[in-house]
């Protein structure tokens, strides 16, 4: 029989995440359920798509009365509703977007199955948990999979579709063409720790962190040599606006993501010591008025702050700057080199192909260029082999990825 096409998507959880996902639902059409256990989160939730309805407006260069017809129109299709039966019964697809928790996941998603239609997709936008796992909890596995977006959702064009072993591929197909319905681009992986972008990007953040650590070059230095070599952000700017805390433990759940795994090579996403101590200061970010950097009422970056004692590779590091040319060149090929290497082992294992790798890198973490454009251009995995073996001694973020070797 015929899948129906999807008219009424349920959202659970009115935070960041429900929020965008349920604006871009209402731009595309469709009738929304929003659901929250916090009451004030849905009325807030409710404003801030009005809100962000109206900006998308005004962006199209409206008029004030069109803005607010077209609010009006979209804002009609929207309800909420009290409990996740309400969500479930009579959705097409429920996306959930709740706290970043296996447990309640699973309790989500059990309700869900009981009261969704049976042929109702179940999506989750976790970032770094198994789906596999989120699935187990349903009795429909082959209608349940991840449809990952990036923040803001409204705005990134990148949703990675994680397929589950169980996942069928009409399901796949379904939420790829739906997302493009939704005008964004869809790129599928498999459901391994931290999918494609938080994983291998994950040496952005992480190696900037081993040279702070090091000594190799300050905060303001890495940030810089970073955005010169065509970043939009350097690691540290990043991570005080991701927040500290929020990218430390994306990191912890891809680190014990690979150890599960039984990775002989998991410490290399191990966390950092120092984004450990920033989140034990409160030190997390522009949210918290300071990280990396401290930042005035407004917003805007001020110069690293001098750590207390406890925070000295903070303040120490920071203190060596600027650096030279040969060691600004170093800082992002030290970069760049963990992230192909990620990039081949991704690919090696089957996470996705070498052109959404780069397409996904490129849109979800907005890079200059994906690992695999960026390294064919220089020469390819010969020079990748070259380069890794110069820093082989720096740990096995370094250690070539098996199928460098079978490249020319
Ligand atoms: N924020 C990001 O940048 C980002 C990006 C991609 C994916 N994600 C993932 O999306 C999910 C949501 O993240 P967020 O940043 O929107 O979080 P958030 O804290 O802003 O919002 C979570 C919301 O879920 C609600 N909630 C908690 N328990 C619930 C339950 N049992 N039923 C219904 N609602 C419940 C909370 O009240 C809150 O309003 C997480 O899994 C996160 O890992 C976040």
């Amino acid at each position: 029989m015929p899948e129906l096409a999807f008219s009424v998507v349920g959202i659970v959880g009115a935070g960041t995440m429900g929020v965008g996902i349920a604006q871009v639902a209402l731009e595309a059409g469709h009738e929304v359920v929003l659901h929250d256990v916090d009451d004030v989160a849905v009325e807030r939730g409710r404003e801030r798509i009005r809100e962000g309805l109206a900006k998308r407006g005004a962006k199209l260069e409206l008029d004030a009365d069109s803005i607010d017809e077209s609010v009006d129109g979209r804002l009609a299709g929207l309800r909420t509703a009290l409990t996740l039966d309400a969500v479930a019964s009579g959705a097409d697809i429920v996306i959930e977007a709740a706290l970043e928790d296996l447990d309640l996941k699973q309790t989500i998603f059990a309700a869900l199955d009981r009261e969704a239609p049976p042929n109702a997709i179940l999506a989750s936008n976790t970032s770094a948990l198994l789906v596999e796992l989120i699935a187990a909890a349903t009795t429909r596995h082959d209608r349940v999979l991840g449809l990952h977006f990036f923040n803001p959702a409204p705005l990134m064009p990148l949703v990675e579709v994680v397929r589950a072993p169980a996942t069928s591929q009409a399901v796949v197909d379904r939420a790829v063409a739906l997302m493009e319905r939704w005008g964004k681009t869809p790129v599928v992986c498999a459901d391994a720790p931290g999918f494609i972008v938080n994983r291998i990007n994950r040496p952005f953040t992480l190696e900037a962190l081993a040279m702070l650590e090091a000594g190799v070059a300050g905060i303001a230095s890495i940030d810089r040599a970073v955005r010169d070599a065509g970043y939009p952000m350097g690691p540290f700017e990043l991570m005080d606006l991701t927040g500290v805390d929020i990218t430390l433990a994306t990191t912890r759940g891809i680190h014990v993501g690979f150890v599960a795994r039984g990775d002989p090579l998991a410490s290399r996403f191990e966390p950092s010591v120092i984004q450990e101590r920033l989140v034990d200061a409160g030190r997390l970010g522009r949210k918290a008025g300071a990280g990396f950097y401290a930042y005035d009422a407004g917003g805007s970056g001020l110069p690293p702050v001098p750590g207390t004692s406890d925070l000295d590779p903070v303040a120490t590091a920071a203190a060596s700057e600027p650096p030279d040319d040969p060691t600004r060149a170093l800082i992002v090929e030290r970069i760049e080199l963990a992230i192909v290497n990620e990039a081949y082992r991704a690919r090696d294992e089957g996470v996705a192909e070498a052109d959404d790798i780069d397409r996904a890198l490129r849109l979800g973490a907005r890079h200059p260029a994906g690992p695999f454009e960026t390294w064919a251009a220089r020469g390819g995995a010969a020079t990748i082999r070259a380069r890794l073996a110069d820093l082989a001694g720096l740990g096995p973020r370094f250690v070539p990825a098996d199928g460098l070797a079978d490249e020319g």
